[in-house]
C-alpha cells in the first residue's frame, strides 16, 4: 500500500536557542540526524523503491535531506516554508511574551487562527499547504521534510484530527513518521534515530 513519510528537519541552531522561524543551520544534532536519516528510511521503507523527497526551500530542511541517496528526485517547495511568524520572526517566546503580551496571550487563546502581526496563522498554512496535499493524494512514496506547524497541520489531515487540536500536537525532532491509509483510518508508524 501506498504511504508517506513525514520528518522535520534535524535540530537547527535556532531551535538550540529557542528562537522561531528564521533560516537557521543545522545544529552539531541536527547534522547527527541528516547522517542518520537515510538509514532510517531505508529501515522503514523496506524495500529498495526510491522516494521522492520533498523539502521546504528552507536551509534546514534541505541540509536535513542531503545524504538520502541521489536516486530519489528531490524538490523544493515554498508551501512547506515554516509558519511566517511575522515580526515575532527569530525571536524567543519569552521575548515575545515581553514585547507583544497581547499577542501571545490572544495566541495561546486561539491558536489555530492566531495570525501572527505580518505573518501567518495555522489556518492560512492549512489554506496554502493544499496544493501540496492534493499532489500528495495522487502521487506515491513521497517524503517530506519539513517544520514543525507544517508537519501539524499535513499530520492532522491524515489522521482526521480536529484543527483546534492541530497546533498542540507533539511532533518530535529525530523521528521519521510513517503514515499508512487504509479503509479503516491511517495507519502510523513512528521510527526514532535516538539522537
Ligand atoms: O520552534 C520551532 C518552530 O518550528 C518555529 O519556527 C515555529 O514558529 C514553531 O516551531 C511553531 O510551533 P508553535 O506553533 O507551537 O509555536
Amino acid at each position: 500500500p501506498r504511504s508517506i513519510w513525514l520528518s522535520r528537519h534535524g535540530e537547527s541552531e535556532f531551535n538550540l536557542h529557542g528562537q522561531i522561524g528564521g533560516d537557521a543551520n543545522l545544529s552539531a544534532r541536527g547534522e547527527l540526524y541528516a547522517e542518520k536519516l537515510p538509514a532510517l528510511v531505508r529501515e522503514s521503507v523496506g524495500d529498495d523503491r526510491p522516494l521522492t523527497v520533498w523539502t521546504s526551500t528552507l536551509k534546514r530542511t534541505i541540509a536535513t535531506a542531503r545524504y538520502l541517496p541521489g536516486e530519489y528526485n528531490q524538490l523544493q517547495w515554498k508551501a512547506l516554508d515554516e509558519l511566517d511568524s511575522g515580526v515575532c520572526d527569530c525571536m524567543t517566546y519569552s521575548e515575545i511574551a515581553e514585547q507583544y503580551p497581547e499577542d501571545f496571550a490572544a495566541r495561546d487563546e486561539d491558536k489555530y487562527n492566531y495570525r501572527y502581526r505580518g505573518g501567518e496563522s495555522y489556518r492560512d498554512v492549512v489554506i496554502r499547504l493544499e496544493p501540496i496535499i492534493m499532489e500528495l493524494e495522487r502521487s506515491e512514496n513521497i517524503l517530506i521534510v519539513t517544520h514543525q506547524a507544517v508537519l501539524r497541520c499535513i499530520y492532522a489531515y491524515f489522521m482526521k484530527k480536529t484543527q483546534e487540536e492541530s497546533p498542540w500536537m507533539a511532533v518530535p525532532l529525530h523521528t521519521l513518521i510513517k503514515l499508512t491509509p487504509r479503509a479503516y483510518g491511517t495507519e502510523e508508524k513512528r521510527y526514532d534515530a535516538q539522537i
